[in-house]
């Protein structure tokens, strides 16, 4: 059996001379949630729209269980669930009669698309609006609904195009869960998303996409690893202000400086000279230390580590369009 859902070689895309994905290549393993992390126009839904045979890539080649999406594309997309950020279902059907469109859509028999969306509603908390219609639902029913419909064919991987952007955090989390869950049933998935804590929560193994290149893929744990555990300064103060990053990050041994509310995390190399440069400047600054930890690394300063990416550029959500 094909070892590899994904597999992606040297692929690339140009729009009119501009090149949203620069030669990138990496294989998804089959039972995985595999993570596509990367800041807002760093060409996720580029590479996943190639792979899942909506766009043609410029260069390069993609294989879905080893079938090229070139070649084979219609194996290919009968064999995979895709769910793009804006829904594809029908605001003016119901959730059950989108559900069973869509297995029609796939050729299901009757009776089996209709087992099948009885069963999906259940998975997906949605029974209880299986009559109303797509339009009227809340943005999480919407994403949830989008998702078991692209599983009415059961495929053996779904892709997922950031599934919680948009949503509040109670429907993120049930969402999450409900991917959770989805992966213990034996469902391979591939996610985008620019949520790193996310990505640290469901994923496996991560791919970090910046500007068309993958900079670093790894099990999220050996990620964060990447960083010695032992060198992270927490602090939290009374008060920020702008110039007290560039301050800090000026100093000898301090290699990355994050500002969270009023904590500090620093980096660092020499924890032994930075415990006392550290207080030293902020007194100087007339900042008060409200406290001092120390704490392992998270896939956070991993990230700002590996990428040198300023975090607020990760934060940016964007509005759900459906
Ligand atoms: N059809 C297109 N025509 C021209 N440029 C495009 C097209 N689609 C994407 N791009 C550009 O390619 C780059 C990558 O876009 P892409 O949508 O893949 O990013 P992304 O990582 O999914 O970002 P986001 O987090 O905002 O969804 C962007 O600069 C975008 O403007
Ligand atoms: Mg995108």
């Amino acid at each position: 059996m094909e070892n590899k859902a994904v597999e992606v070689r040297d692929l690339a895309k140009s729009f009119h001379g501009f090149w949203a994905v620069k030669g990138i290549s990496f294989s998804v393993h089959r039972g995985e949630i595999f993570g596509f992390l990367g800041p807002n126009g760093a060409g996720k839904t580029t590479t996943l729209r190639i792979i899942t045979g909506l766009s043609r890539a410029t260069r390069g080649e993609a294989y879905v269980f080893g079938h090229s999406v070139r070649k084979e594309e219609i194996w290919v997309k009968e064999h995979i669930g895709v769910v793009p950020e804006i829904s594809n279902l029908y605001p003016e059907l119901s959730v059950f009669d989108n559900l069973i469109f869509i297995g029609q859509l796939y050729g299901l028999p009757k009776k089996e698309r209709s087992e099948r969306a009885h069963q999906l509603l259940k998975d997906f908390d949605l029974e209880q609006k299986r009559n109303v219609l797509f339009a009227k639902l809340s943005k999480g029913m919407k994403r949830r609904l989008t998702i078991a419909a692209a599983l009415i064919h059961k495929p053996a991987i779904i892709f997922l195009d950031e599934p919680t952007t948009g949503l509040d955090v109670a429907s993120s989390r049930h969402l999450r869960l409900l991917i959770k869950k989805l992966h213990q049933s034996g469902v391979t998935i591939f996610l985008t998303t620019h949520n790193i804590a996310e990505a640290e929560q469901l994923c496996q193994r991560i791919a970090i996409i910046v500007k068309g290149k993958i900079v670093a893929l790894n099990t999220t744990q050996a990620l964060k690893q990447k960083l010695p555990s032992d060198n992270l300064l927490i602090i939290k103060i009374d008060r920020t202000d702008k110039s007290l990053r560039q301050k800090l990050s000026k100093l000898s041994g301090v290699k990355t400086v994050i500002f969270e509310n009023s904590l500090i995390r620093i980096q660092s190399d020499d924890l032994n000279s930075v415990l006392i440069t550290i207080p030293n400047l902020l007194q100087q600054e007339r900042v008060k230390i409200l406290s001092v930890n120390t704490s392992s690394p998270s896939l956070e300063d991993a990230f700002v580590h590996l990428t040198g990416l300023d975090l607020e550029l990760m934060k940016i959500d964007k509005e759900m369009k459906s």
